[in-house]
């Protein structure tokens, strides 16, 4: 039986990513912070083999989690680095410890696991690495300044280093999904999928087991990148036709009430 690792399973696209895979016959070693989400998941999907518990926005526990990670001695054949979250709002009014977090979770913690996993495949000589970005990451968002620029770290390490990885066996894949219908949305006060407005409003927003299924379509080709969905698509196409400060004036009045 081959093996998947998820993080953020417990929720969203990443648990759309395990009902998939599960559905594959993989065995799964899920990740996420919460033990009691963790358990409830473990018991409803078949083959789950391990459960990892982690605030990977903390450098020490990414570091246990590579230790328990090294008690596995089947081979990973799959790891998908979904965990990450993103900060609304004006720059100057996020908290320090917050933006610190954020930045610790979606790009320090992935580019460890990338680092991990893709240094283990190459040793099996075979494997896949996905990793999830975000259309943000194709353009400078405000007042979602610092959460767009490390989704445009994602994309642009993830490609990078799939190339270094080439003769490896290892390929590496980003997924860029746009709006999608999870628990991302709970910005503080921010969250309007009752009222049904807005740009972020529930009826924008994609279904996760659609994003995953395209997600892992991808990945299993080989891709360096997906952008799900023809809207998706077309928005990030914009940005090789409009001039950048036309695009930041559109994000920017799109951004400032969502
Ligand atoms: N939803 C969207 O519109 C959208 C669009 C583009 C990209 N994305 C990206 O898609 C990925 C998945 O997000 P989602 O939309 O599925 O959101 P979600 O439903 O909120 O799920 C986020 C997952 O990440 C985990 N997580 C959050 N903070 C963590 C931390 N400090 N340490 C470890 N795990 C943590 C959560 O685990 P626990 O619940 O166990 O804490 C949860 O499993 C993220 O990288 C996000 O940036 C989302």
């Amino acid at each position: 039986m081959k093996t998947a690792l998820i993080t953020g399973a417990t929720s969203g696209i990443g648990l759309a990513f395990a009902e998939l895979l599960a559905q594959q016959g993989y065995g799964l070693i899920l990740h996420g912070r919460n033990v009691r989400k963790l358990s409830e998941l473990s018991a409803s999907l078949p083959n789950v083999q391990l459960t990892l518990a982690a605030d990977l926005s903390c450098s020490d526990e990414v570091t246990v989690m590579i230790e328990q990670l090294e008690q596995v001695k089947q081979p990973i054949d799959v790891a998908i680095n979904n965990a990450g979250f993103g900060l609304y709002g004006k720059h100057t009014e996020l908290k320090e410890s917050d933006i610190a977090a954020m930045l610790a979770l979606n790009v320090s913690a992935l580019t460890r696991l990338s680092r991990y996993f893709a240094e283990r495949m190459a040793v099996q000589g075979s494997g896949h690495i996905l990793n999830v970005a975000s259309t943000a990451g194709y353009q400078p968002q405000p007042y979602f300044a610092a959460y767009a620029a490390t989704k445009a770290y994602v994309a642009s390490f993830t490609e990078a280093m799939a190339l270094e990885m080439k003769s490896s066996g290892v390929s590496m894949t980003c997924l860029s999904p746009g709006r999608t219908d999870t628990g991302f949305f709970t910005f503080e006060g921010k969250d309007d999928a009752k009222s049904g407005t807005g740009t972020f409003s529930a009826k924008h927003r994609a279904h996760p087991q659609e994003i995953a299924r395209l997600g892992l379509k991808a990945m299993f080709a080989e891709k360096l990148r997906e952008i799900p969905l023809f809207e998706n698509k077309f928005y990030v196409f914009l940005n090789r036709l409009l001039p950048r400060t036309t695009m930041l004036s559109i994000y920017e009045r799109a951004m400032k009430n969502i």
